[in-house]
Order: structure tokens, then sequence, then C-alpha cells
């Protein structure tokens, strides 16, 4: 496969901002696609804001965040993304929107380019299933805030091939970050180990048993997290939380991954946490 020198980025959300943001900041172009331009106005905004902050602090000149924001295309056109050398999906954690999409693009992209799901729970096999590409389709998980986390993982599923595995590999270097990889399997590494941590978190709040701040200052001071489980959870999403606990918990049926009463009652209310402006903690 050739060498990726642009990007195309499905959904304009944080994470496929984040991961706009980091290729062009490595110097490829990058294509956002969304169908409406609302999300691609709020994407393009805090892209802006992320790059103003960069070159505030000294990171970038003037001139180096002006070349990166114009290495960025935002646009509702699907057919835009045949400028791109390989695709990552960054929709909503939804197996039957997330096929749709890869059977779509599957359609109007050369059969030499890759696609790659950001998904974090759903598995890549019945994503690449709606593709007659099996082979180059693989999952690239990225971290929040994209551009300050260091991780990818590179999950490879049933009919991947070893080309694809070492195209996501190169990408992944070009982003400088480093690739953990993982078999198709709920949680990869991180969320397996992660999820059952912020559940009880959620459980011991929903208890009674301790305050919200004490909690977050228990595992920031006592264990050095950079962030308390609760303001995590805030901070990932609890909608999203919740679909991660949902998927893990469905193939694994492990009561520590499922997502408590509290968790449902919150997200069925539309307190996703930071983005809606309130979830374990209120935000501005
Ligand atoms: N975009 C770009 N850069 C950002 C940023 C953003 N959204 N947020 C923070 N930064 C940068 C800042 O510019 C700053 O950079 P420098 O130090 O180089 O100047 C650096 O990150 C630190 O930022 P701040 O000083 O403003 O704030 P902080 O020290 O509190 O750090 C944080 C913020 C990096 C988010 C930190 O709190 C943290 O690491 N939190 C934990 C995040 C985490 O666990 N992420 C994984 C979530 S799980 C997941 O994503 C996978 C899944 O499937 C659920």
């Amino acid at each position: 496969m050739s060498e990726i020198t642009c990007l195309g980025v499905v959904g304009g959300g944080f994470m496929g901002s984040g991961i706009a943001e980091s290729a062009a900041r490595a110097g490829l172009s990058v294509v956002i696609h969304e169908p409406e331009q609302a999300p691609l106005d709020r994407s393009r905004a805090r892209i802006e804001e992320s790059v103003r902050r960069a070159a505030q602090r000294g990171k970038l000149s003037e001139d180096e965040a002006a070349e990166m924001l114009g290495r960025i295309t935002w646009s509702t056109e699907l057919e835009a993304l045949t400028a791109a050398d390989a695709v990552v999906e960054a929709i909503i954690e939804d197996a039957r929107a997330k096929g749709s999409l890869f059977k779509k693009l599957d359609q109007l992209l050369p059969d030499a380019i890759f696609l790659a799901s950001n998904t974090s729970s759903i598995p890549i096999a019945e994503i690449a299933a709606w593709t007659r590409r099996p082979e180059r389709v693989i999952g690239v998980h990225f971290f929040s805030p994209v551009p300050v986390m260091s991780l990818v993982e590179i999950v490879r599923a049933i009919d991947t091939s070893d080309a694809t595995v070492a195209a996501a590999d190169a990408l992944a270097a070009t982003l400088q970050k480093h690739p953990v990889h993982t078999p198709d399997r709920a949680g990869f590494v991180v969320n397996m180990l992660l999820v059952p941590y912020l559940m009880a978190a959620i459980r011991m709040y929903e208890d009674g048993f301790a305050t919200r701040e004490d909690i977050d200052e228990g595992m920031k001071r006592g264990c050095g997290h950079p962030m308390g489980p609760l303001t995590l959870c805030d901070f990932i999403g609890l909608d999203v939380m919740y679909a991660i606990g949902e998927s893990l918990y469905e193939e694994f049926k492990r009561p520590d991954f499922a997502p408590p009463p509290l968790l449902k009652r919150m997200v069925v209310s539309g307190h996703f946490g930071r983005k809606s402006g309130r979830g374990f903690y209120e935000y501005e």
C-alpha cells in the first residue's frame, strides 16, 4: 500500500476532529466529512480553537498554525473522500450506522484504500462484513483528547490482512502515536481494564458510599491519575460510556461491565457529561 499523504476522516465530533488535528499537525492533508454543515462548523471551530491555544503556548508559530489549518478541508460531500489514501471513521457507536457508512465508502473508494474504524466496542468483523474488502478493514482506536494521548489500539479482525496492519502501523507512526495490537474483541486492551473501574466508581457514587469529589480526589491524589473516574466519565461522554458498557456486557456477560442503573437514567435524561453541560458535574 502506498504512503498516506491525505487522510479522510468521517465524523467531525470530539474524536474525529482530534484525529484530523493530529493528522494535519503531522503534515498530512485531511478531508473531514459529515453529511450536515452544522457539525462541520463545530468541528472547524473546535480545531481552530485548539490550534490557537497551541500557538499561544508557543508550540506552533502563527505561520505553522495557518498552514496546518490550510491542510484541512471540511465537506458535506462523501465524494470529497476520494482525495484520501486512507479513511478513518469516527461516527456514533451504532453498528448499523457504521455498517451502512462502510458499505458506501466501499462502493466509492478504490480497492487499494484501507478503511479504519475508531470504534471502541463494535466488532470490526461486523463492520467489515458490510464491505467487499474485509481484508482492508481494521480498527484504529484513538484516545481522547487525541492530540494529547499518544496511544492507538490497532485491531485486527478475522479477515484483516498483514498489509493492512502494516499500513495502519505506518499511519500510527506518521501521527506519532504508539500502537498496541489486539485481536477483535470488545474492549480491546484499555477499555477491558478501564471500564470495570469506571463502572465501579459510578456504583460507589450511586450507593452513596462517598461524594463525587471524594471519589475523584481519591484516585487523583491516591493513585496519580490525571482525572478522577467520574470526571473522566463526563469527559468521555456518558452516552459513550453506556454504549461501551453494554457492548462489553453483551460480549462477556460479566456484571462488572454492566452499566449501573444511574448511568442509564442519566443518559436517557440527556445528561451526557461535559458535552451536554451536565453529567456527574455541571459545566458552563
Ligand atoms: N486538544 C488538544 N490539546 C489539549 C486538549 C485538547 N482537547 N486538552 C488538553 N490539551 C493539551 C494542553 O494544550 C496541554 O499541552 P502542553 O502541556 O503541551 O501545553 C496539555 O494537554 C495539558 O492540558 P492542561 O494543562 O489544559 O490540562 P491538564 O493538565 O488537566 O490535562 C488532560 C488535560 C490531558 C485531558 C488530562 O486531564 C488527562 O490526561 N486526562 C485523562 C484523559 C484520559 O484518560 N483519556 C482516555 C479516555 S478513554 C478513551 O478515550 C477511549 C475510549 O474508548 C473511551
